[in-house]
C-alpha cells in the first residue's frame, strides 16, 4: 500500500488543530503528507456537525471525492472528527464507500484504523474522558502561516440546550501545564509569532491549582515575544482575574471573543446559557473598565424555540449595548438528540428566522462600521500575515484588537518587511470589515 495521505478540514479552529495532530500521529508512523487530493491513496475529512448545512456541505464532498476513484481503485477515504462520532456506522451506508470513521478521541490509533480498513470498514469513536494529546506535540504540516493553535483543554459540558458539542466531544479534560508551555516553546523556535489558546471553553481550563487566567499569565511572562490569543469564552465564568491578566500584559490579544446567542432572558434560560442579560451586560461593562481599549465579538443565534418579536428585539439591543466589532450569526438549527429538539418546538418558522437574521445581520454591518471610523487618525502595531486578498501590492495583518488593517506595500521601495514582522500603522480609512492605513515609521 502507498502511504500518500491528504487531509482536508472543516470547521472550527479546533478542527484546525486536531488535524494537526492526526497528520503528526501518521507521519511518525511514515505516511507521507501530500496537498492535493489527487496525490493521496488516502483522503481523511475532518467535519464539522454544528449545523445541518455543515453535514450537508461534507456528504456533497464525499461525492466529489468519490470520483477520483475512477483513476486511483485503491483510493480510501476515512471521516474524522464531530460527523464520524455523529452519524457513526451510518456512514456505511451512505452511497459513497467511506473505509473508516475515526471520533475526536481515536487519533492516537488513527494508523492502526487506516491499516485494518485493507480488509474491514472500521469504525472507532469512543469517547475518552482523559484523552488531551498532550505528548503529540504537533508539527505544524498543513498550513502555513505565521500562527498556531494550541488546545488547552477538550470536551464540554456546558451543555446549551440547542448544541450537539457535548455529545460529540465529551467530558471538559485539561492539558498539564508543562505540556501546553513546552508545546508553544516549540512553536516559537520554529518562528510561530501567534498562539491561540483553543479550547470549548478555555476558561473552564484547570489543571491543579493552575486555572485559565493563571495559565494566560504564565505563558504572557515566560514568552513576551508571540501575540497570544484565546478562543472561546463563556460567559458564566469569565472572571476578573482573567481580565485584568488580559489587561496587564502587552503580548495579550486585546480582543474577547463572548458568545452572547441571545437578548433575551427567557430565551437564554431555554438555551441553559446560565447567565441574564443584566449579568452580561454587567460582563460587557467590566470589560470596558478594566481593558478599555478592548473589541469584543460575539456568536448570535436568531428564532431559537419560542423566540417572540419582543425577545429578538432584546437581541438587537444588547448588540448596541456591546458595541460588538464583528459576530457569527445564525439561523437556529435543531440538532437531533440535543435538549432543545426533545423539549421545545422548533415553532419559528424559516421565513421568520431568515428575517430576523437580516436584521441583526444589518445592525451588525452599521456597529462594524461605527467602530472601525473611530480607529481613523489613530496609530497601530500590527502583525503582518501576507498579502492582501485583493492584491500583492497591499499587506494585510492584525491589530491587538483583533481587527483586519490592510496597506500599502511597495517592494521595490519600502523596506524590506513581510508575514510575521510587526509594523506601526496609521488608519486613513474604513469599510465594515477592515481598515485601510499606511505604514509610519
Ligand atoms: N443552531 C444554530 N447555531 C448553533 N450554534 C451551536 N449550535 C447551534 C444550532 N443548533 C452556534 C452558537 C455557537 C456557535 C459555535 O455555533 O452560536 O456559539
Ligand atoms: Fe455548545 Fe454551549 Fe459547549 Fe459552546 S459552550 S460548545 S455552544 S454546549
Amino acid at each position: 500500500m502507498s502511504n500518500n495521505i491528504f487531509i482536508e478540514t472543516y470547521g472550527c479552529q479546533m478542527n484546525v488543530a486536531d488535524s494537526e495532530i492526526v497528520a503528526t500521529v501518521l507521519q511518525k508512523n511514515k505516511f507521507n503528507m501530500v496537498f492535493k487530493p489527487e496525490e493521496a491513496d488516502i483522503i481523511l475529512i475532518n467535519t464539522c456537525s454544528i449545523r445541518d448545512n455543515a453535514e450537508q456541505k461534507i456528504f456533497k464532498r464525499l461525492q466529489e471525492l468519490n470520483s477520483l476513484r475512477t483513476k486511483n481503485k485503491k483510493l480510501k477515504i476515512g471521516v474524522i472528527g464531530c460527523m464520524a462520532e455523529r452519524v457513526g456506522e451510518e456512514f456505511f451506508e451512505h452511497s459513497v464507500e467511506v473505509n473508516f470513521i475515526a471520533g475526536p478521541d481515536s487519533y492516537r490509533n488513527i494508523a492502526e484504523i487506516i491499516y485494518k480498513s485493507d480488509t474491514e470498514r472500521v469504525s472507532d469513536i469512543l469517547l475518552s474522558d482523559t484523552e488531551t494529546y498532550e505528548d503529540i506535540l504537533p508539527k505544524r504540516t498543513l498550513t502555513n502561516s505565521i500562527s498556531a493553535f494550541v488546545p488547552v483543554m477538550r470536551g464540554c459540558e456546558n451543555f446549551c440546550s440547542y448544541c450537539v458539542v457535548p455529545y460529540l466531544r465529551g467530558k471538559e479534560r485539561s492539558r498539564t501545564t508543562d505540556s501546553v508551555l513546552k508545546e508553544i516553546e516549540n512553536h516559537i523556535n520554529n518562528g510561530i509569532k501567534e498562539i491561540t489558546l483553543l479550547g470549548q471553553n478555555v476558561n473552564s481550563y484547570h489543571y491543579n491549582n493552575t486555572n485559565f487566567a493563571k495559565l494566560l499569565k504564565e505563558i504572557a511572562q515566560k514568552f513576551p515575544a508571540p501575540r497570544l490569543r484565546y478562543l472561546t469564552s463563556h460567559p458564566k465564568d469569565l472572571s476578573t482575574e482573567l481580565l485584568e491578566t488580559i489587561a496587564k500584559y502587552d503580548n495579550i490579544s486585546k480582543s474577547i471573543h463572548l458568545p452572547l446567542q441571545s437578548g433575551s432572558n427567557s430565551v437564554l434560560e431555554r438555551m441553559n446559557r446560565k447567565y441574564t442579560k443584566e449579568t452580561y451586560k454587567k460582563l460587557i461593562d467590566n470589560i470596558c473598565k478594566i481593558i478599555p481599549e478592548c473589541t469584543i465579538s460575539t456568536d448570535i443565534i436568531a428564532g431559537f424555540c419560542g423566540e417572540t418579536e419582543q425577545d429578538h428585539k432584546e437581541t438587537l439591543e444588547l448588540m448596541k449595548y456591546a458595541k460588538y466589532y464583528y459576530a457569527f450569526m445564525f439561523k437556529y438549527n435543531e440538532r437531533p438528540g440535543t435538549p432543545a429538539a426533545k423539549n421545545f418546538k422548533n415553532d419559528i418558522s424559516d421565513e421568520l428566522k431568515t428575517k430576523r437574521l437580516n436584521e441583526i445581520i444589518d445592525l451588525q454591518q452599521q456597529l462594524s462600521l461605527n467602530h472601525n471610523k473611530q480607529d481613523i487618525g489613530k496609530s497601530y502595531k500590527v502583525l503582518i500575515e501576507g498579502y492582501s486578498k485583493r492584491s500583492n501590492n497591499f499587506l494585510m495583518g492584525r491589530t491587538s484588537q483583533n481587527k483586519v488593517v490592510v496597506f500599502p506595500y511597495d517592494e521595490l521601495t519600502d523596506t524590506k518587511i513581510s508575514a510575521g514582522d510587526t509594523v506601526n500603522v496609521k488608519i486613513i480609512d474604513c469599510t465594515s470589515a477592515t481598515l485601510k492605513g499606511v505604514i509610519i515609521a
